[in-house]
């Protein structure tokens, strides 16, 4: 490896032998161009994850690291070079020059004339840990009974009991595993296959789905959450557009040609909000014939997500703030009324309807004591109340159910045509 001396040399050599401009810049770790002084003015190239990004009028500070240093090196940039991409913990290559740096801190920066994006970050280089929760659990989290039980097929094996003393499922969320977690990560998220024992045959359910999840401490507010959510489907989306461009044209081309500009007017707009109530308000002066009628205090049917997606301009809608009595017993009451709401968010979009679904959670002990009393639900979730026993914070999350992210973004209707083997209600081939 090229030491800071032996760089310097190079450079040195170089400027001596009159190369004519532009010569190939010299790769740099950030330690040796931190360290490089004597070269300022020449043209290097640098290789690190981006630790932070500020952006402003007319420049772009990246801080870049690769290990080599405890300090980052600053990249200065035209604020034209900024985009989605260059995020924290992106891998990038910055080609520039190496200039005075104005900060006393630093003798060093780099002033960019070129930045290529290696990787962008995924969840996990977001700072997301990545915890692999269970499958088999005693928790019904979303509290719908909607659960396969779990029992050893032999007894011949096992003890006269239970085998795990406890009822046990399939999991229908690793949301509550993922919130102890996050209470020692602050950032945690899963991947995994999810069950809903759900009588139903409809375009967008299975009984066996894949779920991203993730929870965030220290979380206040709904929209904080928003905004991650929102990050993460336009960014996981324009991954995927600009690295598999052939696949999604193949579906967009042969199954719904109008998606890709559909797709388009998602990623360029902000999503928008609506709370629950509002939502009721529109439904209710639809001039539209609803097979159910819009009630405050019923669930919103697929008919009713679909004309609120059309209606806010086919752009993502998060719907705020549901009843309490739609929601399941963790999330933080919003104390109002007369009509008693929850913090819980869900993201419409455009075919689908409900892509993602979360919450604030309650933590605040005796909030979640007195829900779990009304439901029920006080010796079974001891455990999960005992996490607030000595002080919570708050936080929250969400989960997005992958098939139907695929359906989203590849437009197909139906959701049992973009996983090789369905399960649904009265079908378990092969
Ligand atoms: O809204 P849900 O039920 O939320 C939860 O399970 C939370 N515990 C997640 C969390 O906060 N960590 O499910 C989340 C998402 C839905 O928005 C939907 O996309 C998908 O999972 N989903 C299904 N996908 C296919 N088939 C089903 N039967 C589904 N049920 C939910
Ligand atoms: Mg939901």
């Amino acid at each position: 490896m090229l030491g800071a001396r032996g760089l310097l040399r190079a450079l040195r050599s170089c400027s001596t032998v009159s190369c004519p401009r532009p010569r190939a810049s010299v790769k740099l770790s950030v330690r040796d161009a931190l360290r490089s002084h004597g070269a300022i003015g020449e043209r290097v190239k640098v290789q690190g994850w981006i630790r932070s990004t500020r952006s402003q009028k007319e420049v772009l500070f990246l801080h870049i690291n690769d290990g080599s240093s405890l300090e980052s090196l600053q990249i200065v940039a035209d604020s034209s070079f900024d985009n989605r991409e260059l995020t924290f913990g992106s891998s990038v290559e910055v080609q520039g020059q190496l200039v005075k740096s104005p900060a006393k801190r630093q003798n060093v920066e780099l002033k960019a004339e070129k930045i290529e994006v290696i990787g962008n970050c995924d969840t996990k280089d977001s700072g997301f840990v990545h915890i692999h929760t269970p499958i088999i659990t005693s928790n019904d989290c979303e509290g719908a009974g909607e659960l396969f039980c779990v029992e050893p097929l032999s007894k011949i094996n096992v003890p006269k009991e239970k085998f795990f003393d406890v009822p046990a499922f399939l999991t229908v969320s690793g949301q509550l595993h993922l919130e102890v977690m996050a209470g020692a990560f602050t950032q945690v998220f899963t991947f995994g296959p999810t069950f809903r024992a759900e009588n139903s045959q409809s375009r967008r359910h299975l009984a066996e789905f894949y779920m991203v999840e993730a929870e965030i401490s220290f979380v206040e507010t709904l929209q904080d959450l928003m905004q991650v959510i929102e990050e993460l489907f336009k960014t996981t989306t324009t991954m995927i557009l600009s690295n598999c461009p052939e696949d999604v044209e193949l579906c967009h081309k042969y199954i719904d040609p109008g998606q890709k500009d559909r797709l388009e007017h998602m990623l360029k707009n902000n999503f928008l909000t609506i709370s629950y109530t509002e939502a009721v308000g529109i439904l209710k002066q639809a001039s539209q014939n609803f097979t159910f009628i819009p009630e405050w205090g019923a669930d919103l049917q697929t008919e009713h997500e679909k004309y609120l997606v059309q209606h806010c301009g086919n752009i993502p809608v998060f719907i705020i703030n549901y009843p309490r009595a739609l929601k399941p017993f963790y999330m933080r009451d919003n104390e109002d009324g007369p009509q008693h709401t929850v913090a819980a968010v869900d993201l419409l979009v455009p075919g689908v309807g409900e892509l993602f679904g979360g919450s604030l959670r309650e933590e605040r002990y005796h909030f979640l004591e007195q829900q779990l009393a009304r439901s029920g639900l006080t010796e079974a979730y001891q455990w999960y109340l005992d996490l607030r026993q000595f002080g919570s914070v708050p936080h929250g999350g969400f989960g997005m159910g992958f098939e139907r992210y695929l359906q989203c973004i590849l437009g197909i209707a139906n959701i049992k045509d973009v996983i090789p083997f369905p399960r649904f209600t009265h079908s378990c081939l092969l």
